[in-house]
């Protein structure tokens, strides 16, 4: 029996000849006319106006906070419960990451935190600049009130929708809030260009000085003239036709994960001691990766038992994300609450979600995270 990945990329025959029309056209560079139609769609998709193809996703974040003029000496409230590139991009502009708790109802950033922070920070005068605000495993952040809270006390959002492509907010697609957006495409996402990320906004300005910046800031001249410095972290044609061809199939995708999802609970949400993401009911997922808790007392053995078994048969899962304010990285970083992700952190597990599985993979999957609550 071969090995279940977490999360591999799904292609077929129409990543193949999207990518051939690439190769053929000889546009085999960082810009063409696969790029110029992959940022149209995915702009599209993400209900908003504008967007640059990027490198990565952790490059679409670094441009975005640099184009907001975040910098030296200004703080970014910042999820603990995160992939770190979501805070890394703040260093990489001098600013200082302030993380902040999860809710227990959505596992994303807890807006009544980030509310009551604001209106203490605002008494002492010392506001942060913006929110960047983390749609986790493909769930939308809680937006309503996180909106209203930024807007009330002056902060920009940055939306890291690395995960979420696909995914709504009541009837809004994630990529839609805030002042600029952010996807990745990296290998392991819903859909892939084996490596990418895209920036989008409503700000036809921020889009455009984000491809001047994101091609080293080359000014208009026949010679190379430069009066800033920019970075190499333009998109490939080659990987925008790959990601074209990804795209058509996102709503495929989005089905076959939900599907996944449920078989799932199906299988697994009856047994004590196991609980679920919590889905929080204000929109659809993209059902990135199906999460679960497994509280060890109840359950009879803890989440790392599980996946030394799920490993033990070639099944790959991993611990939810440690919270950033547990990383060494991050361990001067102020942190707002922190009981709440440290707690998934110690019990979660993202089970196999890739849109290829089979039924019987899942199957699979059921029978020995159900065996090990006994061995
Ligand atoms: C929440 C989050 N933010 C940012 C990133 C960075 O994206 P990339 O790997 O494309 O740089 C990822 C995933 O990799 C992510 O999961």
């Amino acid at each position: 029996m071969s090995r279940i990945y977490l999360s591999p990329p799904d292609v077929g025959e129409k990543e193949r000849s999207f990518l051939l029309d690439a190769f053929e056209s000889n546009w085999i560079a960082p810009l063409g006319p696969h790029v110029d139609a992959f940022e149209h769609e995915v702009a599209r998709r993400a209900g908003v106006s504008y967007a640059a193809a990027t490198s990565s996703g952790t490059a679409a974040l670094h441009l975005a906070l640099a184009l907001l003029g975040i910098g030296p000496g200004d703080e970014v409230l910042v999820p603990s419960f995160t992939f770190v590139a979501t805070a890394n991009a703040v260093t990489y502009v001098g600013g200082t990451p302030v993380l902040v708790d999860s809710s227990e109802s959505t596992w994303t950033v807890d807006p009544d935190l980030v509310r009551n922070e604001l209106k203490d920070r605002s008494r002492k005068g010392r506001l942060p600049k913006a929110l960047i605000t983390v749609d986790l495993y493909g769930q939308c952040a809680d937006y309503d009130l996180l909106v209203e809270s930024c807007a009330e006390y002056g902060l920009f959002i940055v939306e890291d929708a690395a995960e979420a492509i696909g995914a709504t907010y009541h009837s809004s697609p994630a990529g839609s809030f805030g002042e600029a957006a952010v996807f990745s495409f990296n290998g392991n996402k819903i859909i892939t260009t084996g490596g990418g990320g895209m920036l989008v906004s409503n700000s036809a300005d921020l889009v455009d000085r984000a491809r001047h910046l994101s091609t080293q800031a080359r000014e208009p001249f026949v010679h190379y003239e430069h009066v800033e410095a920019g970075f190499n972290y333009r998109l490939s044609n080659l990987l925008a036709a790959l990601g074209r061809a990804q795209l058509l199939g996102l709503d495929q995708k989005i089905r076959r994960r939900r599907a996944i999802n449920e078989l799932y609970r199906q299988g697994l949400g009856e047994l004590p001691g196991i609980s679920f993401m919590p889905h929080a009911g204000y929109g659809n997922p993209n059902y990135w990766l199906t999460c679960i808790l497994i509280d060890p007392l109840e359950f009879g053995s803890d989440r790392e038992h599980v996946r030394l078994a799920l490993e033990r048969v070639d099944i790959e899962s991993r611990p939810t994300w440690k919270p950033l304010h547990l990383q060494p990285l991050f361990a001067q970083a102020e942190v707002i609450g922190g009981r709440v992700c440290a707690e998934i952190f110690a019990r979660g597990l993202c089970l196999p979600s890739g849109s290829a599985m089979s039924d019987d993979d899942v199957e699979r999957v059921v029978e020995i995270v159900s065996r090990s609550a006994r061995t």
